[in-house]
């Protein structure tokens, strides 16, 4: 009976929800404030991590940002005030590295206060076949892309927990949902990136702790330069996305405390395709789409290269263009 009365409930609860995602779709939900909120980019030394602080910045929020570059996080924060920003706190920081995570964050509540919103963006990548994958680089992308976000989450989560009100933000990877050829230690740790992120949200929400937002972030090539060479056969149809377009999604989808977020829409296929179809029509798939090349002209990050969102050349950058030339 009570069985019964059970399934019924939930039959109900499926119902509402539906409905409600349905409105949501119509009529997305309200943005909240960021004002006065203090926001931790990891990463923000250059690409989207820049990005995300110019534009939280313009939304009023308190910036830490942190960095393995120093260079490229007083470039942000140079940036962040030349476009009207005024608290920006910079630190240097291998997130790879637990004491070193555990040491600033020490810093910074006591230098800025406890961070509410914390974006785990810093990442790496090797982009070279799984057998020339030198060890070395594999505990590299697990350090940086995965294993810094336990240390970030366990620096912060208490203060938020104990203030009931937070936000942690996972960057992940179209990689970390679907498995990538020519990129497989990056895409198995994207892989536990998003894993963890999401484990933590049941976590907390089956424990109540609802009001610790997550938001989990699954982009297909961005043009940051951190996959400079990489080419997508149809463009139309998976087209490499614009770090403009990538960090306005973001933040929106932050403020509108979106767990998940996969860029470009078309992905969402693609995790039903994988679940749904057999393996001769998935590989089938992937050729068409370019899987089997695109990564073959892979160089990386380029010292030189800034992104293509109208921000002005640095002084690093321009010493790293005379260095390559
Ligand atoms: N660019 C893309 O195509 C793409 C696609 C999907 C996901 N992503 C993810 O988005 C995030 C941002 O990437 P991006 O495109 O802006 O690249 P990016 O190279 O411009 O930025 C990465 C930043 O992380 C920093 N970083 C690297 N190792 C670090 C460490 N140990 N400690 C602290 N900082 C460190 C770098 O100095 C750099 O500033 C990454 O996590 C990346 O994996 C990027």
């Amino acid at each position: 009976m009570e069985a019964t009365l059970d399934t019924f409930q939930l039959l109900g609860k499926l119902f509402y929800y539906f409905l409600e995602s349905l409105v949501y779709c119509i009529i997305p939900k309200r943005k909240k404030s960021v004002a006065g909120e203090i926001v931790l980019i990891t990463g923000a030394g250059s690409g989207l991590g820049r990005e995300l602080a110019i534009k939280f910045s313009h939304l009023g929020a308190i910036l830490v940002l942190w960095d393995i570059n120093k260079e490229g996080i007083l470039e942000t924060s140079r940036l962040v005030k030349k476009n009207g920003g005024e608290k920006v706190y910079t630190y240097t920081c291998d997130c790879g590295n637990r004491q070193e995570v555990y040491n600033v964050a020490k810093q910074v509540k006591k230098e800025v206060g406890d961070v509410t919103i914390l974006i785990n963006n810093a990442g790496c990548v090797t982009g070279k076949s799984f057998l020339e994958t030198p060890d070395n680089m594999v505990e590299k992308s697990f350090h940086v892309n995965a294993l810094s976000h336990f240390w970030t989450y366990k620096a912060f989560l208490p203060a938020m927990i104990a203030a009931d009100h937070g936000h942690l933000v996972c960057i992940s990877s179209a990689a970390g949902q679907i498995g990538t050829n020519g990129l497989v230690d990056y895409s198995a740790s994207k892989f536990a990136a998003c894993g963890t992120a999401e484990a933590l949200f049941f976590e907390l929400n089956l424990q109540r702790k609802t009001k610790i937002k997550i938001t989990i972030v699954c982009p297909y090539f961005i043009n940051t330069g951190m996959f400079d060479g990489c080419a997508t056969k149809y463009p139309l149809l998976l087209p490499l996305l614009e770090p403009e377009f990538a960090t306005q999604t973001i933040v929106n989808a932050i403020l509108r405390n979106q767990l998940y977020v996969l860029m470009p829409k078309i992905l969402w296929f693609a995790m039903i395709i994988k679940q749904v179809f057999s393996v001769k029509m998935i590989l089938a798939v992937s050729k068409y789409l370019g899987m089997d090349t695109f990564l073959l002209n892979f160089k990386g990050r380029q010292p030189a290269k800034e992104i293509q969102t109208g921000i002005e050349e640095t002084p690093s950058i321009q010493a790293a263009k005379k260095v390559m030339q």
